[in-house]
């Protein structure tokens, strides 16, 4: 997750009047999206911000979708909103963020899995290469609880991953940050995984709103005219992958897929993320995008500046000269205090993140 700290501007499209303001704080700890740590999440509350000054009665695309943040915002609002990923894993978790659900139903299939699940036999060890992360007792109960998750729905599958990453950062003893994940930190401390999987079940639940109205697809977004009707989206708003920075299959979702038993190298072929590809694939993306956005569609991506080969590439710059439509309107804003911003003292770079706001209608 980012942390900016300037940019405060407006823009017009015939239709919609967008500002994007300055943000001092970007992350909502008070919302469903902790649920699970996804790489590369979009800040909630400038998703809100931006969603919140779209009209309620329109249709909001998402064609990377993750792990659903703006969809869920979208959703707050009443706007209809379909979300689009090819990492199963993000689609399920944007699934449990946003399909409607009765709490008491979720509460009680939890507590039935949960008696199951202690009272079976063993179960099958856990895979050896993330048990080398977890506690021997831990590693047991949270196989206990994958032999009964196929009850779960997409929430309870969603605290039971996010759960997963969890326990993992506990039994090294909670020193997992960013940039020391998949340290292993000995002796590895016990943690109760039914307690942690009831914790996150009841966190995040009182956030479900689950209105009808989101559809998330699991699928290729450079084949999303195959997806969705051509010419029936009004606003895109997404946050593209970047190229060779992030593996949306690597850190916690590397343990996760590793644990479920989601083959991991299969969904990375499906992914878009190598640098030396990047540019054809996102090309094509963006142009499957073109044929499902309308006429008069407001198209908003969210990207960065990214040092590759020693090169600092502005991310504006590269999606103003792939993109198929024309002058955008640009906000930038610096990375501050993160992680990232010491990197950029570190490196002599001075990173930034970009909003480029596509009017449709003035040309594609
Ligand atoms: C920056 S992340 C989006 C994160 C999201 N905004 C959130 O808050 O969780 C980019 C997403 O693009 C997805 N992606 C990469 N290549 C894709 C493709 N060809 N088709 C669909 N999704 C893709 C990745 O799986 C990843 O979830």
């Amino acid at each position: 997750m980012h942390e900016f700290e300037v940019g405060t501007e407006k823009t017009t499209s015939s239709q919609t009047r967008i500002s994007l303001p300055r943000l001092r704080q970007v992350s909502n700890p008070k919302s469903i999206h902790g649920i699970y740590p996804y790489r590369g999440k979009i800040s909630a509350l400038d998703a809100a911000h931006v969603v919140a000054q779209l009209p309620p009665e329109d249709v909001l695309l998402d064609p990377f979708c993750g792990t659903g943040t703006i969809l869920y915002e979208a959703q707050l609002r009443g706007m209809k909103a379909i979300g689009v990923d090819n990492n199963p894993l993000a689609c399920t978790i944007a699934r449990g963020k946003t399909a409607p659900l009765v709490p008491e139903d979720v509460l009680e299939c939890l507590q039935a899995a949960l008696r199951r699940a202690k009272s079976m036999a063993t179960p099958p060890s856990m895979p050896d290469w993330p048990a080398r992360y977890f506690h021997p007792t831990t590693a047991e109960q949270t196989m206990r609880v994958l032999q009964v998750a196929p009850i779960f729905n997409n929430y309870l599958l969603s605290a039971f991953y996010g759960a997963i990453c969890v326990a993992a950062r506990g039994c090294n003893n909670w020193l997992w940050t960013s940039n020391s994940i998949g340290r292993i930190n000995r002796p590895l401390r016990k943690i109760d995984f039914y307690k942690t999987l009831e914790r996150k079940v009841a966190k995040h639940l009182a956030y479900v709103r689950g209105g009808s109205g989101v559809q998330v697809i699991l699928g290729d977004t450079r084949k999303i005219h195959e997806l969705i009707p051509e010419r029936s989206v009004g606003f895109v708003y997404t946050s593209p992958p970047y190229f060779d920075a992030l593996d949306y299959t690597g850190y916690y979702t590397r343990l996760v897929m590793e644990i479920i038993g989601i083959d991991r190298s299969e969904v990375r072929k499906g992914l878009i993320q190598r640098y030396s590809s990047y540019r054809r694939d996102m090309k094509q993306a963006l142009r499957a995008i073109d044929r499902v956005a309308r006429d008069d569609a407001l198209i908003i991506f969210v990207v960065g500046d990214k040092k590759v080969h020693g090169r600092l590439i502005r991310g504006a710059d590269f999606f103003m000269d792939i993109a198929p439509w024309n002058d955008p309107y640009v906000v930038e804003r610096v990375y501050s205090s993160t992680a990232s911003g010491i990197w950029d003292q570190i490196n002599g770079t001075r990173r930034r993140e970009q909003i480029l706001v596509w009017d449709r209608s003035q040309g594609a």
